[in-house]
């Protein structure tokens, strides 16, 4: 993969790589982007989805040995995030960067965890449109464009019950993080919507105040999915930090 060097995006939840399309073309001038859908999800929904940010990470760096990449710059979008937190600890040495995008350190309370249980098992009767649903009030502002939500919304309902069941779980077990991020070496992106209701931005300015030399670039016009409601900004945002 030549000598670029490559950037490892990993997707939240209900969503799939498609939620990072704007990033990829924006990027892709000047580094290798990898942006793949999880187990389970998009391109790759015929396959077992994994049920612990751990086992996620894991597969996502037997990925990268099939690629033949050893280093990769690590951007995560909320659930994503909890993975790429997962991923920095398994795998300290091939992480040359972290971007977190609309995510949080911290694991789910006790009524956190209820609220994964019940959407688990909404999910499973139901189907994905309970998911997608519960979402798409959280995803984007009151002023986002139509056209927009409703492809996010057809990104969710595409996903397999199974899978989502399974990220809810993983969620719902993941590790709190808190106590990792001051000894994050790294240079560190936080990126928030200024409107995020599911990782707000006061959270993402604790988290980024915890880890040494971190950024935060807050984005203006968005909820919780700014990398499709103001791709612009989170481009520049990207692109100036991966640049520095
Ligand atoms: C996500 O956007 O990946 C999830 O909503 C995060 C969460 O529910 O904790």
């Amino acid at each position: 993969m030549a000598d670029r060097p490559t950037l490892l995006l990993v997707h939240g939840f209900p969503l799939d790589s498609r939620m990072w399309a704007s990033q990829v073309e924006a990027l892709s001038a000047s580094m290798e982007v990898l942006a793949p859908d999880l187990d389970g999800h998009g391109a790759n929904a015929s396959t077992i989805a994994r049920s612990s940010v751990d086992a996620i990470a894991r597969s996502l760096a037997a990925r990268l040995d099939a690629a033949g990449v050893d280093a990769v710059h690590l951007g995560g979008f909320s659930m994503g995030g909890y993975v790429a937190l997962a991923f920095l600890r398994i795998f300290p040495q091939r992480v040359l960067s972290l971007s977190l995008v609309d995510t949080r350190a911290n694991a789910d309370n006790d009524a956190g965890k209820q609220g994964r249980d019940a959407m688990i098992a909404r999910v499973h009767a139901e189907g994905a449109g309970v998911a997608a649903e519960a979402m798409l009030p959280k995803m984007f502002t009151d002023a986002a464009d139509g056209a927009v939500r409703e492809t996010a919304r057809q990104w969710m309902l595409a996903q397999p019950a199974a899978s989502l069941a399974a990220d809810l779980a993983a969620m719902r077990d993941r590790p709190d993080s808190t106590s990792m991020l001051a000894g994050i070496a790294v240079p560190t992106l936080v990126i928030v919507g200024d409107q995020d209701p599911i990782t707000p931005p006061a959270d993402s300015q604790a988290m980024s105040d915890a880890i040494p030399g971190s950024r935060l670039v807050t984005i203006t016009g968005a909820a919780h999915l700014s990398t499709v409601e103001q791709p612009e900004q989170v481009n520049q945002a990207l692109g100036e930090f991966l640049s520095g």
